[in-house]
């Protein structure tokens, strides 16, 4: 189940609609949108009112990253909205296990986000609730960083972490920042399942050229 998410942060918000059809054309299924409070990330981007605009005119799987302090309060709204994914971060709540339930309670799938600073150990005690974890590969705030090298050996862990676990309870991997044609095949081959791409989709010359070629990039396990 190899998905491509094209993060919303980099596409051109003139334009965005017609960015959308570029992508969910070419293969992208999922639309990540990166949703920024400016108190647990030092950026300010989009709320639900974003995400209800969407849902309206686009069938594609609205993917919510909430980089958001209290994230409790806000999940209700954004499942209103029309996310089908909600992901939180682990650092951001005292209580990740009630938070899940929160989730999956309104309808929608849950994921816990991880800093690439957090031991993964952060996740242990909720990963067979999970639908998905989020493996952050920047620290989150922006589009267009480097990939950090090290997120390979964490992405091994976390893989063995999920194993060790009944099947009908392994969650899926997703992963974002910094991912490109240079990296996706080895983190496929990995386990990630779904990746999110910023920069390497919408400031790519030919953004639905780039959806398929890392599309197929992912597809060529080694
Ligand atoms: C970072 C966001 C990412 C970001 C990815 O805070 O969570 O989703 O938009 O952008 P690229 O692919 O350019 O690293
Ligand atoms: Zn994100």
């Amino acid at each position: 189940m190899i998905k491509l998410a094209p993060s919303l942060l980099s596409a051109d918000f003139w334009a965005l609609g017609e960015d959308i059809e570029t992508v969910t054309q070419a293969g992208a299924e999922v639309l990540h949108i990166d949703v920024m409070d400016g108190q647990f990330v030092p950026n300010i981007t989009m709320g639900p009112l974003i995400l209800k605009a969407l849902k309206k005119r686009t069938s594609a799987i609205l993917d919510t990253h909430l980089m958001i302090a209290n994230p409790e309060q806000y999940v209700e709204d954004f499942a209103k909205a029309g996310a089908d994914w909600l992901s939180f971060h682990i650092e951001a709540t005292n209580h990740p296990h009630r938070l899940v339930q929160q989730i999956k309670d309104l309808g929608v799938k849950a994921g816990a986000a991880i800093n690439p600073g957090t031991p993964l150990s952060a996740l242990e005690a909720i990963l067979p609730d999970l639908d998905f974890v989020l493996l952050m590969s920047v620290n989150p705030g922006f589009g267009g960083q480097r990939f950090i090298q090290r997120s390979f050996e964490r992405l091994a862990n976390l893989k063995a972490m999920i194993e060790s676990l009944p099947s009908n309870h392994q969650p899926f991997i997703e992963m974002d920042g910094g991912i490109g044609p240079e990296n996706i095949g080895e983190l496929a081959a990995g386990g990630v399942e779904v990746f999110v791409a910023g920069s390497s989709v919408f400031s790519a010359k030919d953004p639905a050229q780039a959806v398929k070629s890392l599309l197929s990039k992912a597809g060529q396990v080694f």
